[in-house]
C-alpha cells in the first residue's frame, strides 16, 4: 500500500460560473477563468489500507462523515474502479485558511483528493484526466490541479475541460482576501446553484452575460491588463450574485458590502483595486504589487473584517511526498 501526500491552493473566479449544465459529469453552465492562489493551501495524504472496513476521514484534525465523507467515497470509488483496488482508504486533509466558508476549500480540497488518491492507487494519468476527476467532485476544483490563470469551459457542447491559459506572472496581481467570518457558509455552492437555476428570473441574463465576461477576462489576461480583467472581474462577480439574490440566495453580509464601498472608495482616489465575491462573505480584492500596501491598511479598518490573507497567483496541485510500500 501506498500513502502519497499532495498540497493544492484554492483558486479564485475571476469570471465565475454559476449553475450547471444538464446532464451527467458536474460540467458548469458557463465558462469560468480563474486564478490559483498560493498563501492559501491544502494538504491531503491519501494510503489506500486493505485493514480498513470502510473509508475514513480526517479534516482538520477531526473524523469526519455523513456528506463530506460521502463526497469523498464517491471520488475514490472511480479511482478504485480503475485500479482495480479492493481497498478502502484513509485520507487525512488540513486546510491553512477557514473551511468551507466561501474561500474556496472544496476546489483546493478535491485538487488534492484527487491527485494524491490516482498516484497512491499507482495510476498513470495525464493532468487533465486528474482535473476532469476533481471535477465530478467540485467543478472549480478542476482548475486547481493547474498554476497561475485557468480557463474551465461550460455549457452546451462543453466536455468541461480545465486548461491553464497564462502562467502565475502573466499579470502584476495579488489578492486580498478580507475574511468576515471563521464559520461555516449556509447554503452551500451547490444548493445555492440549483435554487438559483431553478427558480431566479435572471438566470437567462446571466448565462449571456458571464460567457461574454469570460471571453473579455481571457483577453485582458493574455494582455497583461490588470484594470481590464478587474473590472470585467468585478462585473462578474455582481452579476452572479445579482443572479442569485434575486432567488433569495443570498452569500454577502455587511461586512462585505462596506468593503466593497471601500475598494470603490479607493478607485475613486485612484488606487487600483477590484472586488470579486465568491460564495461567502469573504470580499476578495485585487490589486497590483504597488497598491497592495495601501488597500490592505484600508480594508483592514473596513468593520467586520477579522484578518487579511496575503495571496498571489502561484503553482498548481503538487506531490509532497510519495510512501513506500509496505
Ligand atoms: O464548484 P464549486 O461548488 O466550488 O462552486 C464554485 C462557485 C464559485 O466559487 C462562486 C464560482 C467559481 O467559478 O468558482
Amino acid at each position: 500500500m501506498k500513502s502519497v501526500t499532495v498540497v493544492a491552493h484554492p483558486n479564485i473566479a475571476l469570471a465565475k460560473y454559476w449553475g450547471k449544465r444538464g446532464g451527467d459529469g458536474n460540467v458548469p453552465a458557463v465558462p469560468s477563468l480563474s486564478v490559483t492562489l498560493s498563501g492559501m493551501s491544502t494538504t491531503t495524504t491519501v494510503t489506500f489500507d486493505d485493514g480498513l472496513a470502510g473509508d475514513e476521514l480526517v479534516l482538520n484534525g477531526a473524523i469526519v462523515g455523513d456528506r463530506p465523507l460521502a463526497r469523498v467515497t464517491a471520488l475514490l470509488d472511480v479511482v478504485r474502479r480503475e485500479a482495480n483496488i479492493g481497498a478502502h482508504a484513509r485520507v487525512v486533509s488540513r486546510n491553512d485558511f477557514p473551511t468551507a466558508s466561501g474561500l474556496a476549500s472544496s476546489a483546493s480540497g478535491f485538487a488534492a483528493l484527487a491527485l494524491a488518491a490516482v498516484r497512491a492507487a499507482h495510476l498513470d494519468w495525464s493532468r487533465p484526466r486528474v482535473s476532469d476527476l476533481a471535477r465530478r467532485s467540485s467543478a472549480s476544483a478542476a482548475r486547481s490541479l493547474f498554476g497561475g490563470f485557468v480557463e474551465l469551459d461550460g455549457g452546451e457542447g462543453a466536455p468541461g475541460l480545465a486548461l491553464p491559459v497564462a502562467g502565475p506572472d502573466a499579470i502584476d496581481l495579488r489578492v486580498l482576501v478580507c475574511v468576515a467570518t471563521e464559520d461555516a457558509k449556509l447554503i452551500s455552492s451547490t444548493e445555492g446553484m440549483r435554487v438559483t437555476q431553478e427558480t431566479s428570473p435572471y438566470y437567462a441574463a446571466w448565462l449571456t452575460e458571464g460567457p461574454l465576461l469570460c471571453a473579455r477576462i481571457r483577453d485582458g489576461v493574455l494582455a497583461g491588463d490588470f484594470r481590464a480583467v478587474g473590472e470585467c472581474a468585478e462585473r462578474s462577480a455582481l452579476a452572479m450574485h445579482a443572479c442569485a439574490m434575486a432567488a433569495g440566495v443570498v452569500y454577502v453580509s455587511g461586512t462585505t458590502l462596506a468593503a466593497l464601498a471601500e475598494v470603490r472608495a479607493m478607485r475613486a482616489l485612484g488606487i487600483d483595486a477590484y472586488a470579486t465575491i465568491d460564495a461567502g462573505p469573504h470580499l476578495k480584492c485585487l490589486v497590483t504589487s504597488q497598491s497592495m500596501h495601501d488597500a490592505k491598511t484600508r480594508l483592514a479598518r473596513v468593520p467586520g473584517v477579522v484578518r487579511i490573507l496575503e495571496t498571489s497567483p502561484g503553482p498548481g496541485a503538487r506531490v509532497l511526498e510519495e510512501g513506500t510500500d509496505r
